[in-house]
């Protein structure tokens, strides 16, 4: 199918926290350099985005900081949309979900559903926190993954496997608010058919997608659809968010996983009185940015709204990335483990295009990656500095010290092979570039292009245009070896600034502002880097003038990347310490790695009887800095076990967590409180504890041998 215009979203943030390098590589950025592609290519494009503001997320943040939520998603709004402008995201529009734009559409979107009779309404039991007074659906419910085993899975979703959940399928369910356990209460919700729209999701993607969309991508949707789809409740008790639009639905808003992907349709109301073509014309090509965690929503959920509403193009692709860890370790925003992008920009001013150019070196395009602060370094210094920078720094030297800082003729009778060589290769580079570029390969299409700066760089070496010219110098050359000579000078030098100048181009979707300091040096208006001159050999003109050379890149210090490892393990720190210092009777009990004890016997060690169990509660023994009271459920019994980790877990986020329990040690007194028992932990090389514990749930009590 032709397509006549492109709409990309990239996924509404949440309004409840900065973003971080993972928010970046895993759905921005990639956004960003198919944007800035399609309208070099001229196309007709629009890049829409904005703040999610309603949701749990954001009434719990303000409840944690003491703000109300519209407090909490101003500030955020404000700090999210700065992190991106800063970082070149070139959205068309950045909009909000709190704007009256937004509240009237997806009001009028629910009407025109409810209106046509496609909402089942039901009233259930739900729970509801008694401490609070509300009722709690999605992420105010905190409990066990039934699939996973995370003590801290949501009501709605688990972000640790990916499961999506509903309430009843938490272990040990309880309050995000009050931290309450739940009682059950009857209320009255309008449930969207999903199961309705079985057959057409089937037809639609599992047949339809299967070889366009990322395996990833095409995968999770099966597998959703192949379980079965259940009516899914599209509002909620809550007085956040967008008002339920009918009569005797007071108390209750939309489903935040209802209004906020029609934010993408009113934030393009807001940027466009065209938005209706952009929506509601076949030959629009619909293109969702989002993050793994998103794709029911966007893949499936989604559609079927727009599906069961009328009248709406249905997304032509959902390329999701999977997430970027850090350092090895998945990001945890409550634990700090992130880098924030607004520290980024602040730490390395004027340093976008490394970041941009390392997250999408590695970007979680297939599986889960990893950065590393070292990586950093290593990819800026060896590839960003060492081969493209250097190329265009070497040509615009040379180009001053051999041709008097003008573009050199060029001499076609004195081409050469390697010449003609090295202008197949910038065209090819753009085919290959595009080719990557359509299909999503974002990390193909960058490797290619330093792959290009890798050849222009063997081609300086091999014409050597220095030793022409000192040739020239020494004056032992004919005249006509002269000419020659200068000619040879000439032609590397007017093919070197030629590809400098696609390098410019084929760079811009990646590393726009280093295309602009090329376009600046060049001395060449920004309209040189629309698409259709990539792969060009007469981008810039004879006897044209350049700037002066300046560098395009500079070295990441040892120092510099050493400070970033260290705020990362402080942040980390800071967010596990707890504020009282003083040692608890469990600090003495530690092992060395490096010495092993003593042999045993397998008869010593089966005096041991370990037992897995799931942390049942816990909470801070007064006065000792270090220990957590947990009871634990053994499975035959429940028990009181004291144990020295409150410096590395709170509380409340390892309640439900299964464990292995020492279950036949002598019981110990501290602080007044009997302990039945020790729980097993790990102590990685940073001193950080992780709980021993079978990898899939397991029954309480059984034994481990
Ligand atoms: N706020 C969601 C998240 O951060 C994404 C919403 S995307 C939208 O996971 F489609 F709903 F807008
Ligand atoms: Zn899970």
């Amino acid at each position: 199918m032709d397509y006549k215009r492109i709409l990309v979203t990239a996924a509404l943030p949440y309004a409840n926290g900065p973003v971080h390098i993972g928010h970046l590589a895993g759905c921005y950025l990639p956004a960003d350099i198919y944007v800035r592609y399609q309208r070099a290519q001229k196309r007709d494009v629009q890049f829409i985005c904005g703040s999610d503001e309603h949701g749990v997320p954001i009434t719990i943040r303000a409840m944690k900081e003491g703000k109300t939520p519209q407090q909490v998603v101003d500030h955020y709004n404000a700090v999210i949309r700065d992190s991106f402008a800063a970082m070149g995201i070139s959205f068309d529009i950045y909009s909000r979900t709190s704007s009256p734009v937004h509240h009237a559409t997806a009001q009028a979107f629910f009407k025109k559903l409810y209106d046509d009779g496609v909402f089942e309404t039901r009233e259930t039991e739900q729970y509801f926190d008694e401490e609070k007074k509300v009722f709690l659906a999605d992420r105010y419910i905190i409990g066990t993954c039934p699939v996973c085993s995370n003590p801290n899975a949501y009501g709605d979703q688990c972000e640790k496997c990916g499961s999506t959940l509903s309430p009843e399928q938490l272990i040990n369910p309880r309050s995000a608010l009050s931290n309450a356990a739940l009682v059950k209460k009857p209320t009255t919700h309008w449930y969207f058919p999903l199961n309705k729209y079985e057959d057409f999701l089937k037809e639609w993607i599992v047949e339809g997608k299967k070889d366009e969309w990322k395996a990833n991508v095409y995968g999770q949707c099966k597998s959703w659809i192949d379980s079965g789809l259940q009516p899914r409740a599209m509002t909620r008790d809550s007085n956040w968010g967008v008002p339920v639009p009918i009569e005797g639905a007071d108390g209750k808003v939309l489903y935040v996983w209802f209004d906020a992907p029609i934010g993408y349709i009113s934030a393009t109301k807001e940027l466009t009185p065209d938005w209706a073509n952009y929506w509601q014309q076949d030959d629009t090509k619909l293109v969702h940015f989002i993050g793994k965690d998103n794709i029911v929503f966007h893949c499936i959920i989604f559609p079927a709204m727009l599906k069961a509403h009328g009248g709406f193009v249905l997304p032509d692709n959902v390329p999701a990335n999977e997430f970027l860890n850090i350092e090895g370790e998945k990001v945890s925003t409550s634990r700090n483990w992130a880098v924030w992008v607004h520290e980024y920009i602040q730490d390395f001013p004027d340093q976008q295009d490394i970041l941009r150019y390392v997250l999408c070196a590695n970007a979680p395009e297939s599986k889960d990656n990893d950065f590393t602060w070292k990586d950093f370094q290593t990819r800026n210094n060896s590839e960003l500095v060492d081969k493209f920078g250097n190329y265009v720094n070497r040509v615009m030297v040379l180009t001053h010290k051999l041709c008097g800082g003008k573009v050199p003729k060029w001499h076609e009778a004195a081409a050469d092979d390697r010449d003609k060589a090295l202008v197949a290769d910038i065209r090819l580079a753009r085919g290959k570039i595009e080719n990557a570029l359509e299909a999503y390969k974002f990390r193909d299409g960058l490797f290619e292009l330093i792959e290009l700066s890798r050849k222009g760089n063997i081609y300086l070496q091999e014409k050597a245009p220095w030793k022409e010219a000192s040739g020239i110098e020494k004056g032992t050359f004919s005249d006509e070896e002269k000419i020659a000579a200068q000619q040879r000078i000439d032609n590397c030098l007017h093919l070197a600034l030629q590809l400098t100048a696609n390098l410019a181009i084929l760079s811009n979707p990646f590393l726009p502002f280093t295309a602009k300091k090329i376009c600046h040096l060049l001395k060449v208006v920004e309209r040189m880097l629309d698409w259709e001159n990539a792969g060009k050999v007469n981008l810039v003109n004879t006897g044209y003038p350049m700037r002066a050379p300046e560098l395009l890149f500079r070295k990441i210090e040892d120092a510099e990347i050493e400070a970033q490892i260290t705020k990362l393990k402080a942040g980390l720190m800071a967010s596990t310490q707890t504020q009282e210092q003083a040692q608890s009777a469990a600090a003495s009990e530690e092992a060395s790695a490096e010495t092993l004890k003593p042999e045993i016997s397998i008869d010593d060690f089966n005096k041991v009887d370990l037992r897995t169990g799931t942390i049942l509660s816990a909470q801070k023994v007064e006065k000792a800095d270090k220990l957590l009271q947990l009871e634990i459920d053994l499975g035959f019994e429940k028990r009181t076990v004291l144990s020295g980790i409150a410096l590395h877990f709170k509380p409340e986020d390892i309640v439900g967590r299964q464990v292995v329990v020492v279950a036949n040690l002598a019981p110990r007194k501290m602080r007044g409180i009997e302990s039945k028992g020790m729980i097993l932990m790990a102590e990685n090389a940073e001193g950080k504890l992780e709980f021993v514990a079978p990898l899939e749930a397991v029954n309480n009590g059984a034994a481990v041998k």
